[in-house]
């Protein structure tokens, strides 16, 4: 067990409970615990307090709480190449029962592992420079980035050395594995704010400034972002750092929080709650105080916002390169499939893979001459489509009951056929995002979508019932979170719901008018009259 730090918080009585777990031993021990004790004498022997340690591993119990897990693998930056795809498509066939799962920070899921697998499982991914430590717990997680960093021809630099720095910097640092709660990085410089800079804890979007004399492409810096309960959009600092400075102002703001972040109440420790009560203004100040002088903010380069979605062939930055955008209905694959793809990126591409946050994937540097015959590629015509339908295209899900301890109700499934569902019923040429969560936690990020759908419980003749409430007009283009209808949705009728009030915004919409936009022109009362009428008994 490495040496024990003292940290100032220590003595402070009204800590919650976890923070008393977390001082008597870090979290990062429990992986030694895991290679060392549990893997060899199994599940009845993991301690109970290492049960919360284990998220620092990575690892989390599935539900039921019958002695499964499930893992979490850093994917920095949304970029991997296909050696790391296969090693981790034969962990899902070896020990994960054949399910991969993209998540909506770019990471990869596994479920079904045993803590006998655990260690196997962490040797593997070693072997394959990949790592699933840290992306659970109260420490920094998984980094978001610009899956085509290198590529873009939307960035304005390429951003994967700065995302392995923050890594190499972060990842298994005890200096940092103690934060008052999860800790969520996002660093892109594609002007389309690929990587959702306002929904994390701390975020780098592209920006440039003349500095003595010369422009200067560097960034901006967001603060305080987050969802669940109580979402948050990030507030800008007003600094301008360059590219080589990104590390140093990521430890600042990072020891902002784990020293001043609040300890007291596990809903109120994010990061957002300490910039809500602060303000950007004092934490600039208590950062500068930190890490030393910064420049005030430049010319911020960010320009709307691309949803974190590249369905199609798209040129890159290099001449007679593409790069493919490709649709994985709500994040879901098997191990042949990931294989399948770790294929196409070796035979069509450099063998780069792109994670997106949209649970999507795309296949970086394809050859113009090879373009064609990537198109036909069976997998490419019958199941990760170029141009997905519109629903089964822009729908997002969390996990849900199916393997959530927290979820109120079934998701995953759910969202795949409610997409399916509105494909075959309504016609509609243009993007809707929406977004499927099990409980207020909002894994999936509810609040950013067109239409949020958020479990719930009714009670009705026939006992409880799953139901959705409503929520419309998410989005980080001009970012405002998506606001709640007054209407409380059985599955039953959930599909035939959404069919009629898509339809109304069909029949309304000005031209090129995405349903957010449309909601804010015509008001959340208007939709709300509308919904009334639709839910009227006949
Ligand atoms: C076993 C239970 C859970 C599962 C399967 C699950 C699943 C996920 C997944 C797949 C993501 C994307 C993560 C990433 O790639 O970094 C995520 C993010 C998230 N989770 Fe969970 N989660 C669970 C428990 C929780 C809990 C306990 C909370 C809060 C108390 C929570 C709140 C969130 C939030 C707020 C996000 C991020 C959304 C965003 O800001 O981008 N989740 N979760
Ligand atoms: S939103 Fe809730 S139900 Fe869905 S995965 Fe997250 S914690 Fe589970």
């Amino acid at each position: 067990m490495a040496e024990r730090k003292q940290w100032k918080w220590a003595a402070d009585p009204s800590l919650n409970k976890m923070e008393f777990t977390k001082l008597e031993k870090d979290g990062l021990d429990v992986i030694e615990a895991i290679v060392n004790i549990y893997s060899k004498e199994g599940f009845a022997s993991i301690e109970s307090s290492d049960m919360d340690r284990f998220k620092w591993a990575g690892v989390y119990q599935q539900r039921p709480k019958d002695g499964h897990f499930m893992m979490r693998v850093r994917i920095p930056g949304g970029i991997l190449n296909s050696e790391q795809a296969r090693v981790l498509a034969n962990i899902a066939e070896d020990y994960g029962r054949d399910l991969v799962d993209v998540t909506t920070r770019q990471a990869v899921q596994f479920h079904w592992l045993t803590v006998e697998s655990l260690a196997d499982i962490f040797d593997r991914l070693a072997s394959a420079g990949l790592s699933s430590f840290e992306a659970c717990g109260d420490c920094p997680r998984q980094i978001m980035g610009n899956p085509l960093a290198g590529i873009d021809p939307h960035e304005v630099l390429d951003t994967r050395p700065i995302v392995a720095e923050l890594e190499k910097f972060f990842l298994l640092n005890r200096d940092f594995s103690n934060l008052p709660r999860k800790y969520k990085i996002s660093v892109s410089a594609n002007i389309h704010n690929a990587a959702h800079a306002q929904i994390n804890d701390l975020a780098f979007t592209p920006a440039k400034k003349a500095m003595a004399g010369e422009e200067v492409i560097g960034f901006h810096v967001w603060v305080g972002g987050g969802l669940s309960a109580k979402p948050y959009l990030a507030k800008q600092l007003d600094v301008f750092v360059r590219p080589e400075e990104v590390v140093k102002v990521a430890a600042g703001v990072t020891t902002l929080f784990r020293d001043f972040g609040y300890r007291q109440k596990r809903t109120h420790a994010r990061l957002k709650f300490l910039v809500a009560d602060w303000g950007p203004e004092k934490f600039k100040e208590q950062l500068m105080e930190l890490v030393g002088e910064l420049e005030p903010g430049g010319i911020d380069l960010t320009s709307g916002w691309n949803g974190g979605y590249f369905y199609g062939i798209h040129e890159q930055r290099q001449a007679g390169l593409y790069y493919a955008g490709l649709s994985v209905p709500v994040g879901r694959m098997n191990a042949g499939e990931l294989n399948e793809l770790a294929r196409l990126a070796d035979e069509y591409g450099d063998g780069t893979i792109g994670t997106c946050n949209t649970q999507n994937v795309l296949i970086r540097n394809i050859p113009e001459a090879k373009v064609a015959a990537f198109r036909n590629e069976p997998m490419i015509v019958k199941r990760f489509k170029l141009q997905p339908n519109t629903f089964v295209g822009y729908a997002v899900s969390c996990t849900g009951t199916e393997y959530c301890n927290l979820a109120i109700v079934e998701t995953k499934e759910r969202m795949r056929s409610l997409a399916h569902y509105l494909d075959d019923t309504v016609v509609l040429e243009t993007p809707l995002r929406i977004h499927m969560i099990g409980c207020p936690n909002s894994c999936g990020q509810r609040q950013i979508a067109d239409i949020g759908l958020q479990g719930a419980l009714v009670k009705t003749s026939n006992g409880m019932v799953e139901a959705f409430d409503i929520y419309v007009g998410g989005t980080l283009e001009e970012p405002q979170f998506n606001r709640k209808l007054n209407a409380r949705i059985t599955v039953d009728r959930l599909g035939p719901f959404l069919a009629q009030l898509i339809t109304l915004y069909k029949a309304d919409r000005q031209e090129g008018e995405p349903y957010w936009r449309y909601v804010e022109r015509v008001g959340l009362s208007h939709i709300q009259a509308q919904v009334d009428a639709i839910l009227q008994p006949a």
